[in-house]
């Protein structure tokens, strides 16, 4: 049952959607690699499952929370590709690994001992990659010598097993300066990495990296098996400069709640959309500028505003925070409403 479209409303354009995973699928085919979506881009399983089959058979979570969500909703391989440290979270790890094929990444001794030892109790295995921190800067192990200790502590460990490498190394802007050299020297670290554990007898079948920002650097690079990417499927507006066959897919709906000359009132604030890279861009106006609180956005522009009541699809800047934001998305194939889906794992940040 899909409800009538209340404003404001997360809405996801499903021919864009599908468009822009079929264009990944595209660019994979015949490299051998597969993708692993980042669901922290819209925490909706509906929304995760269209992505999967063709090149891409599980999803990648940042939370617990995220991975239990997307398991509980029928999907079965999952990458938390995050470090879990404490002791409650890593029994819920070991709990869901008993439903699912479940993988974690690490970058300390502590956690993975402390893994093992409720992996071991429950009779599962659990598969954990080695972070290494290739550019970021944020978790992950800072050496060649470090990833080799872990593996062999991975690998003395019962109840986990050394499934490979992950390497993130963050939204990389076209502005970024020295942009090719840094992404072809994070790639040469892990490739580095890779061959040093090899050559000291591990297997690593898996070497997971990429976002959409370093979508075509991953595919290109010899060393990674899976990409990472996530809002590839959705967009954001200052991912469109790239040379990628995405589009923007999802707006928030909002009506004009007020009108005067030179600029009108909608009811889309900051409960609604994330506004951590700027004010959302409103679809077919040429605003001039745009002052967003929290229940409204004020957009100034030149022409005549739009009619009272009508409504107006801004882009979201930040789609990541702006689905946290909402329960449902409703989902449109051009002007029909199709689906309206929760957003189950808004807020499952533990
Ligand atoms: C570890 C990790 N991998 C992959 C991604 C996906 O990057 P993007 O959403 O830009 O595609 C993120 C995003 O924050 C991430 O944190």
């Amino acid at each position: 049952m899909i409800p009538p479209l209340s404003t404001p409303a997360l809405v996801v354009d499903l021919d864009v959607f599908d468009a822009n995973v079929a264009a990944l699928s595209d660019l994979l085919r015949g490299t051998g690699k597969t993708v692993r979506p980042h669901v922290k881009t819209h925490r909706t399983p509906e929304l995760a499952k269209r992505q999967l089959g063709d090149s891409a058979v599980g999803v990648t979570c940042a939370t617990v929370g995220e991975a239990e969500v997307m398991v509980a909703a029928g999907i079965h391989d999952v990458l938390i590709a995050n470090e879990v440290v404490d002791e409650a979270k890593l029994e819920r790890v070991v709990e869901l690994s008993g439903q699912a094929q479940v993988g974690i990444v690490a970058d300390d001794p502590g956690p993975v001992e402390a893994l093992s030892r409720a992996a071991a109790r429950a009779s599962v295995t659990v598969g954990v990659l080695i972070d290494v921190d290739v550019l970021l800067h944020r978790c992950g192990v800072a050496s060649i010598p470090e990833a080799l200790a872990l593996a062999r502590v991975i690998d003395a460990a019962p109840g986990v097993r050394l499934a490979g490498l992950m390497g993130y190394e963050g939204r990389v802007r076209l502005s970024t300066d020295r942009r090719d050299e840094r992404i072809a020297g994070a790639y040469q670290l892990l490739g580095e990495t890779r061959r040093a554990l090899v050559d000291a007898g591990f297997h690593v079948e898996v070497v997971s990296a990429g976002g959409t920002s370093t979508l075509r650097e991953a595919i290109a690079d010899p060393t990674i098996t899976e990409v990472q990417a996530g809002v590839y499927a959705v967009m954001e507006p200052e991912l469109l400069a790239m040379d990628l066959p995405f589009r923007c897919a999802v707006t928030v709906r909002g009506t004009v709640i007020s009108r005067h000359s030179g600029h009108f009132v909608a009811d889309v604030g900051r409960r609604t959309v994330g506004l951590e890279y700027g004010p959302p861009v409103p679809v077919g106006l040429e605003a001039t500028h745009i002052a967003v609180s929290d229940e409204h956005a004020i957009v100034t522009l030149a022409g005549a505003p739009p009619a009272l009541g009508s409504q107006v699809d801004f882009i979201p800047r930040q789609i990541r925070t702006t689905f946290n934001l909402h329960d449902h998305v409703w989902a449109r194939r051009g002007s029909e409403l199709v689906g309206y889906w929760p957003v189950s794992a808004r807020g499952a940040s533990q």
